[in-house]
């Protein structure tokens, strides 16, 4: 989960967050390498007259530094294409979850298993205990298995919501009227925490998401505790 001083990306649970990770480590480094050029070129600036009365053009470095920059731009441009197509991509998914966001709480369905649904409401500061964390646990979590692909259809039915967890790499908008679908995979067990991103009104700050990732049997005894059958 994000915390203070996590200054980057968070620890990946998912190959998405991870490819996620990778483009934005790849980013900054050309970042870097422009930031130390740069600041070499201007710091030289002060040691420097550069007052040469036959210096009229430069045909060379003009070419050198109007392709240049578009190539280093290419470069940014293709991995990160690459990635949008992979966070689109659903493959085969074995458990769909429905979601929709309203003002100001989730609720969550699971069409294809006796037909849950619940509402997930966050837990109010004066209600808190230890273990929980203050303005970030709701009353029901949801539970995905691990290693198994999942599919979100996410909607809303009030204004726009945006159903993101950082730690899985998915950040998708709730529209009314629309139905989303991001398709993820948990890579190992755990809690994995959430907020609304999409600015919904007043307790836009207090609707934030919970899921657990569990492993696929004891998913299957969630679902059957659910169900009440
Ligand atoms: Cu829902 Cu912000």
């Amino acid at each position: 989960m994000m915390t203070w001083k996590t200054l980057m990306s968070p620890d990946s649970a998912s190959p998405l967050m991870e490819q996620l990770t990778f483009l934005h480590d790849h980013a900054l480094m050309i970042l870097l390498m422009i930031t130390v050029l740069v600041g070499y070129l201007m710091a030289s600036l002060f040691f420097n007259q550069f007052n040469y009365r036959y210096l009229l053009e430069g045909q060379t470095i003009e070419m050198i530094w109007t392709i240049l920059p578009a190539v280093i731009l290419i470069f940014i441009a293709l991995p990160s294409l690459r990635l949008l197509y992979m966070l689109d991509e659903v493959n085969n998914p074995l458990v769909t979850v429905k979601t929709i966001g309203h003002q100001w709480y989730w609720s969550y369905e699971y069409t294809d298993f006796f037909n849950i649904e619940f509402d997930s409401y966050m837990i109010p500061s004066n209600e808190i205990e230890d273990y929980h964390f203050r303005l970030l646990d709701v009353d029901n979590r949801i539970a995905v298995p691990y290693n198994s692909q999942i599919r979100m259809i996410v909607t809303a039915a009030d204004v726009l919501h945006s159903w993101t967890i950082p730690t899985i790499g998915v950040k998708i908008d709730a529209a009314p009227g629309r139905l989303n679908q991001i398709s993820f995979l948990l890579n190992r067990t755990g809690i994995f925490f959430g907020q609304c991103s999409e600015i919904c009104g007043a307790n836009h700050s207090f609707m934030p998401i919970v899921m657990e990732s569990i492993s696929p049997s004891y998913f299957i005894s969630w679902i059957y505790d659910m169900s009440e059958v």
